[in-house]
């Protein structure tokens, strides 16, 4: 293909991204410097509150090599195809999910480079029917590698939610996060700090296993507000697992309220 064509071709593409998300009020992503520290445990509870609060919502796992969406939320169905457009898996009537596990056999690994990886999350955003939207929240990949940076390219959004465990050691991680969303031209919402403290189940003191004022500490160094602490409990695990999320199906638990409290906060964030 000559250049021109291929120019042409992007402009069109990138067209049809716009086109197919003008019609989605909010756009979040949620971002972390590492892995394993809970982002799409975070993603999921808060498009499901966000669904349980009456918005239209849809929730894209942008984790192309290592999509958890799908078994979170206990949606292995293959998604179809109408009128050259994926139709989104339902969860609930009002939370539309998509993810690339829902379009591949059960453990097929994918070795992709960067190109391809771009084509797909192309087509999440500009070839897959989300309809009209109040959310569109973005699960990606540990770090600051190809997803991001395609979406981070393609789509403007309202903002970036950065999940970090409460070390000191994770400063650097959260800052270079921070660094990225900057450099890319979009902005952070605030931090989520996840496994923040533990209930003791006998007599319910809060304990911190990594120490008081980390959180604060992460605030000053990076200048990012903290929007929400959600509690380390093995069941938050186990349920993740089964396909349930916590703030829907433990109700009144202390992870319930922690995801609806951090739910709260990123709304008045965005001024919603
Ligand atoms: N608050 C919590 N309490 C207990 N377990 C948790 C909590 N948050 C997440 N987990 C568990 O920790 C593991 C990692 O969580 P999750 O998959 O959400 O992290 P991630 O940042 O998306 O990982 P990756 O970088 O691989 O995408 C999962 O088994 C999850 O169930
Ligand atoms: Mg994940």
């Amino acid at each position: 293909m000559e250049q021109k064509d291929r120019f042409v071709q992007i402009k069109e593409r990138q067209k049809r991204i716009e086109e197919n998300l003008s019609k989605i009020d909010h756009k979040i992503a949620v971002l972390s410097g590492k892995g394993g520290v809970g982002k799409t445990t975070v993603a999921v509870n808060l498009a499901v509150a966000l669904a349980e609060e009456g918005f239209e919502v849809g929730l894209a796992d942008l984790d192309i090599h290592g999509p958890n969406v799908a078994r979170m939320l206990g949606l292995m169905d293959e998604p179809m195809m109408q009128n050259g457009f994926i139709v989104p898996m339902k969860y609930l009537t009002n939370l539309k999910v998509l993810s690339m596990a829902m379009l591949l056999e059960d453990g097929q690994p994918i070795v992709w480079r960067g190109p391809l990886k771009h084509t797909v999350i192309q087509q999440f955003l500009g070839d897959t029917d989300w309809g009209k939207l109040d959310f569109l929240i973005f699960d990606l990949p540990p770090g600051t590698g190809d997803e991001a940076l395609s979406l981070f390219q393609m789509v403007k959004l309202d903002g970036t939610l950065i999940v970090t465990t409460p070390q000191r050691v994770a400063v650097d991680d959260v800052q270079r996060a921070i660094n990225f969303v900057n450099e890319m031209g979009q902005t952070v919402l605030g931090f989520v700090t996840n496994m923040s403290y533990l209930i003791c189940p006998n007599c319910g003191t809060k304990i911190k296993p990594f120490g008081e004022g980390v959180v604060n500490e992460l605030s000053e160094v990076t200048g990012v507000k903290c929007l929400g602490e959600i509690p380390m409990d093995p069941v938050v695990a186990q349920y993740s697992d089964a396909g349930k999320p916590v703030v829907s199906f433990l109700r009144g638990s202390e992870a319930e309220k922690s995801f609806r409290s951090l739910v709260a906060n990123v709304l008045s964030s965005i001024g919603g």
